[in-house]
């Protein structure tokens, strides 16, 4: 018989213009439109292999069995997935992350973007980038965007209920270094999907909305300019927008824990003294530090000498979710 079995490898984004909140649950539609870069050496690699003696899907992630709400999100993308495809196949899952999960790397981005494609690929199918990007985002909604390589928007059309990432522009059009202070690997407390059903009772959700295509547009061109100056000041008034909103939400959440607000005010100092470099933080503590690779090598050192600062993994600009073969290797890069 043939063996349908895949392997996919995606990269986690980092998002500088967020996406918080839905629109729409029932058909996974975000509250806002988004940008992203895909972080190159941070990786997920998924096998995905359908047996006709399995009676439920499997899925042990780097090396143990997943159970609870964790293994009930992928049993329910998986029939998802099942659905689109009309086949009826269990399948045997298993995945590795070459990062810490759940402190805010968006793991659950390159999970089911990897998940899409060796899921569908398995079965002998070959779905467009579009496709599975629209297929990924029922797993995870930022997992839509580490379908496409390089930097990506997300961009939903709420009269036709398309909602797909996109590129627009290469892995190679910029080379930004995200240098990921990691505050805690601890898993969060409350994760995005609990947190984002929460947006709509703060205040401040409506006028942060209503602010996003102004945003969105500011940093698509700064992007595709190499403006890092506005890159930076919207880049930051982003993540501020959304964690006021995380903070006023009912109840609130906090996700910054003191180190996170120490890398910050660490950034603003350089940032005074004339050195291109910015900071974004998702629903987690660590902090992203981000500067044109040029000047990676002074801020690196920097960063891994502020106190409460556990590690730093840095990564350019990560290509498209892919096929891979099985056997190959995931190496992280710390510094
Ligand atoms: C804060 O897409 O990871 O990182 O849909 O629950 O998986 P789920 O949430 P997810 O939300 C991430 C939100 C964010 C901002 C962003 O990446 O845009």
């Amino acid at each position: 018989m043939m063996t349908m079995k895949a392997t996919a490898l995606a990269h986690p984004n980092i998002a500088f213009i967020k996406y918080w909140g839905m629109q729409d649950e029932d058909l996974k539609l975000p509250a806002n439109n988004s940008i992203s870069m895909n972080i190159g050496c941070l990786s997920t690699r998924t096998t995905v292999e359908y047996d006709p003696a399995l009676k439920a899907d499997e899925i042990q992630l780097n090396g143990s069995y997943l159970s609870g709400a964790g293994l009930a999100r992928v049993k329910s993308f998986m029939c998802h997935l099942r659905q689109m495809t009309g086949h009826s196949l269990f399948a045997r899952i298993n995945s590795e992350n070459n990062f810490p999960t759940g402190a805010g790397l968006a793991s659950s981005a390159s999970a089911f973007a990897a998940l899409a494609l060796a899921g569908t690929a398995a079965l002998g199918l070959k779905l467009s980038e579009q496709e599975l990007s629209n297929l990924a985002r029922w797993g995870s909604g930022s997992a839509c965007r580490s379908i496409p390589g390089g930097f990506v928007e997300w961009r939903t059309d709420s009269s036709t209920h398309q909602s797909y990432a996109a590129s627009f522009a290469s892995e190679q059009h910029w080379k930004l270094m995200d240098c990921i202070a990691i505050v805690s690997s601890e898993h969060k407390q409350i994760g995005s999907e609990a947190g984002m059903r929460l947006a709509a009772t703060s205040p401040l959700q409506g006028a942060r909305i209503q602010d996003t295509e102004r945003r969105f547009s500011q940093c698509r061109q700064a992007i595709l300019k190499h403006d890092f100056m506005t890159l930076s000041q919207v880049t930051e008034l982003d993540c501020s927008m959304m964690h006021a909103v995380m903070m006023t939400s009912n109840p609130p959440l906090f996700y910054w824990q003191p180190q996170s607000l120490g890398i910050i005010m660490a950034v603003k100092q350089w940032q005074a003294k004339g050195l291109p470099v910015t900071y974004t933080l998702d629903a987690g503590p660590n902090v992203h530090v981000i500067c044109p690779q040029e000047i990676a090598g002074d801020i690196l050192p920097r960063l891994k000498k502020i106190p409460g600062v556990l590690e730093v993994l840095k990564g350019l600009p990560g290509g498209p979710a892919r096929l891979i073969p099985e056997d190959s290797r995931l190496e992280s890069e710390k510094v």
